[in-house]
């Protein structure tokens, strides 16, 4: 062996040892769940070559949608009710309406911000008798050009209040051919075995329905009567239970990604950025209040899709941009 070869061996044992361990790994999800114990489980929800793709899963400046919000959307007040349920689950309460427990996939795009107003859309049209459709995903997303950067990330409250300007229209899921927008990004990572699975580009908005579809775009819209942010825990509570799903904005770590059950809160791993879900309901498990909430990520990732954060601590933020509005009846 020459010196040459030596000195570059010795080289990459030495970057190899400094650099940390992939969030991803083995180790990782030992290390939490045999001895940090915090309260979940973590387990494989995604391969480890697949850490550098998971960045575009997040979608959300926080900081800008919280000013955004405070701005423009109107804090939502009312009684404070006493008699607040300990738990609470609303696919239980609203049981004809099975979109509330529905997963979506948003691929490989940072679309969360228009998944989680448009699930909450859905079930909110449903809670209020009106109609069983499926809110699109792609719409919001698509062609709300002054709601982000598709794709790129945007803003669950302008996602809000493009559904009370313009209305939303019906979509389902990839390939479903199921309403007027079905989603046109096919379901990644986490299924998807290649290594550089680039973010998706932003699908063009067509302001049209699909072939076959008998409405047009514009007769096709849903549209919302208001939107608005609700402040603090016990108001969040009695949002859901009185109305219905509201989305969510939290700070995404890297050990998120190996969430398998249990009661979240960060525990390793580098802010990866912002993230939107939609809460559904609350409850107490082995003494941590959490939040019950859907995630974007398909029902391989996690507790068949949901997830339980720590409630009443504004863990990773989660409790500080709710927002929530009413369908035109
Ligand atoms: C997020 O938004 C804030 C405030 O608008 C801005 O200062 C910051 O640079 C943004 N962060 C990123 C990562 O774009
Ligand atoms: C979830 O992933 C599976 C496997 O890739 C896929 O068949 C399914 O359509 C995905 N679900 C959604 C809602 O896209």
């Amino acid at each position: 062996m020459t010196m040459r070869v030596l000195l570059a061996l010795i080289a990459i044992f030495a970057l190899a040892a400094a650099s940390p361990l992939n969030p991803l790994s083995d180790a990782v999800i030992n290390y939490i769940n045999n001895v940090a114990k915090p309260g979940w489980t973590a387990g494989r929800n995604f391969d480890e070559h697949e850490l550098p793709l998971l960045k575009t899963l997040a979608c959300v400046n926080t900081t800008a949608n919280g000013e955004y919000m405070k701005q423009n959307m109107p804090v939502k007040d009312g009684f404070f009710r006493s008699d607040l349920p300990k738990e609470f689950d609303a696919r239980k309460k609203w049981t004809k309406c099975a979109s509330i427990g529905e997963i979506r996939d948003q691929g490989a795009c940072g679309s969360c911000w228009a998944f989680a107003t448009a699930e909450s859309i859905t079930d909110r049209i449903c809670i209020n008798g009106l109609d069983k459709v499926r809110i699109s995903s792609e719409d919001i997303l698509s062609c709300c050009d002054w709601c982000g950067s598709g794709c790129g990330g945007g803003y669950p409250a302008k996602a809000w209040q493009y559904y009370v300007q313009t209305g939303v229209v019906t979509g389902g899921p990839y390939a479903s051919n199921q309403g007027c927008m079905p989603y046109e990004i096919a379901p990644a990572p986490g299924h998807s075995h290649s290594l550089m699975f680039p973010r998706e580009p932003t699908p063009p908005c067509t302001n049209k329905c699909r072939k076959g579809y008998d409405k047009t775009y514009n007769q096709d819209k849903h549209k919302g009567k208001n939107s608005y942010a609700v402040k603090g825990v016990k108001k969040a509570m009695q949002e859901i239970v009185d109305n219905g799903p509201v989305t969510a904005v939290f700070d995404l770590y890297q050990d998120f990604y190996s969430y398998k059950s249990g009661v979240y809160r960060h525990t390793t791993g580098f802010r990866v950025g912002g993230h939107v879900v939609k809460l559904i309901g609350f409850g107490n498990e082995n003494g941590d209040d959490y939040w019950l909430v859907a995630n974007s990520w398909n029902k391989t990732w996690g507790d068949h899709g949901l997830f339980k954060i720590l409630r009443g601590s504004n863990e990773c933020g989660i409790e500080d941009w709710i927002a929530g509005g009413e369908p035109v009846v």
